[in-house]
């Protein structure tokens, strides 16, 4: 038999890249008895995936519920489009520019106000992983007081989902989170009722589907996946967009003079290290693909990192460039995007405007505070993940302005 690397390998987890070249060359198509699912890993094969309503997501019936409860991206069809369609306007570009965008500017500023006079940071720790999370909880019209509770919740849905080994404990962990997340969102839920705001909480505590309220348990599980789905991948992608600016710094050169970039910048950082490794769907029948046929039933590890560096679709698929031409950032965070970390067709990421919200704001106000930003001498940032994956550390040295 060929030696194929191991997604659950200490050599996977340090370098998932050059493991991903292996298998979309030798094996596209490959069953992995750990996880049991098949993983696919060409881009043709993972986009297919993605767009065709045969690859369901039915199996997050039983990965996703232990710690949302039942979510929009365990659903499909009718039941998936209405409820998705109550949030969804909330993540529009006009309602972010109108109405939340002072939210993600307060946010950022805030954080880069404990740090900007140090002349030093870790951007990790002391930015990345605070900013997203509350910009959502300011959405949601939740204390942000709160913040270390949010914190350690969705961490722990991020490591139940990461669990691919089966640890015993941290899905006990997960399961434990959960059901300390829904004891403290149930009271609220219910006192929103009664206190309606302008908040993205009101809007589902007023929604009616077929003329009649959600109920608490399923406002609760909206939640938890807003918070996860947002909080986790969002800093992840703030860090990496640095990093890679930072260790290119003649596309970081290009994007302070012009930032207009940093939109080219996000869609090449997701392209070329996305928050989100693995996405996972179910076959509703036998299917052909470009590496052999999956029968049906099984679980289909869809593996983003290795397709988004597929040679046969992009030039130079291993280099960070923010002006290459195989990028479309026009179209980038629309449906017809042209890299796959947000995901494709009907569970297309709906937070994929307010990530790149986020990311302009983040940049800019970084950037702005720290005009001579470099990494600390002698410091490598290096990733860590699997499942989701970004910077562990970033250390960063500045002169301090005004
Ligand atoms: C769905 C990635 C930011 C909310 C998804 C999916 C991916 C993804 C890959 C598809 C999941 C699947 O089909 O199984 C990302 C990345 C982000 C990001 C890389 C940051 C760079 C956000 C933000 C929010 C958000 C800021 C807002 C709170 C959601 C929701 C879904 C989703 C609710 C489920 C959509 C559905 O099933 O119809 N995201 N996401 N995401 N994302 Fe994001």
């Amino acid at each position: 038999a060929q030696e194929l690397p191991d997604i659950l390998s200490q050599d996977f987890a340090a370098d998932p890249y050059s493991a991903y070249r292996v298998l979309r060359e030798q094996a596209p198509l490959v069953y992995h008895e750990a996880t049991r699912s098949w993983l696919i890993s060409r881009y043709e094969d993972v986009e297919r995936a993605f767009r065709d309503p045969v690859f369901t997501s039915d199996n997050y019936d039983w990965q996703v519920e232990p710690v949302h409860g039942r979510t929009i991206v365990q659903m499909s069809g009718r039941e998936h489009s209405v409820r998705r369609a109550l949030v969804a306007p909330a993540f529009r570009g006009s309602t972010l520019e109108s109405k939340f965008l002072p939210v993600i500017e307060r946010n950022a500023r805030d954080l880069i106000d404990r740090f900007r006079h140090t002349g030093r940071a870790e951007l990790v720790s002391q930015f990345a992983s605070h900013f997203p999370i509350n910009v959502i909880v300011d959405m949601l019209g939740l204390d942000k007081s709160d913040h270390e509770k949010f914190h350690r919740w969705y961490t722990s849905v991020i490591e139940f989902l990461s669990n691919l080994a089966g640890d015993p404990e941290v899905a006990a962990n997960g399961r434990r989170m959960h059901e300390e997340f829904s004891a403290y969102m149930i009271p609220i839920i219910r006192h929103r009722r009664e206190n309606l705001g302008d908040d993205l909480l009101s809007t589902l505590c007023r929604a009616e589907i077929d003329g009649t309220q959600m109920s608490d348990e399923d406002i609760k599980s909206f939640c938890s996946l807003l918070l996860a789905a947002g909080g986790e991948t969002t800093d992840k992608a703030i860090a990496a967009i640095f990093r890679n600016l930072l260790e290119h710094p003649d596309q970081l050169a290009a994007v302070r003079a012009d930032r207009s970039l940093v939109a080219r910048a996000f869609a090449e950082t997701l392209r070329y290290t996305p928050p989100v490794h693995m996405i996972m769907r179910q076959t509703a029948a036998d299917v052909e693909l470009s590496g052999g046929v999956v029968p049906a039933g099984a679980t289909v590890t869809c593996l983003i990192g290795a397709a988004n560096r597929d040679g046969t679709r992009y030039d130079r698929p291993d280099e960070f460039d923010i002006f290459r031409e195989d990028l479309s950032t026009t179209r980038a965070f629309s449906a017809a995007a042209n890299h796959l970390s947000f995901a494709l067709g009907r569970h297309f990421c709906v937070g994929a405007l307010l990530a790149k919200a986020e990311v302009e704001v983040g940049v800019g106000q970084l950037l702005d505070a720290m005009p001579d930003v470099r990494l600390v001498e002698g410091f490598r940032a290096g990733e860590r993940g699997v499942f989701t994956r970004g910077p562990a550390e970033l250390w960063v040295e500045f002169t301090p302005v005004g």
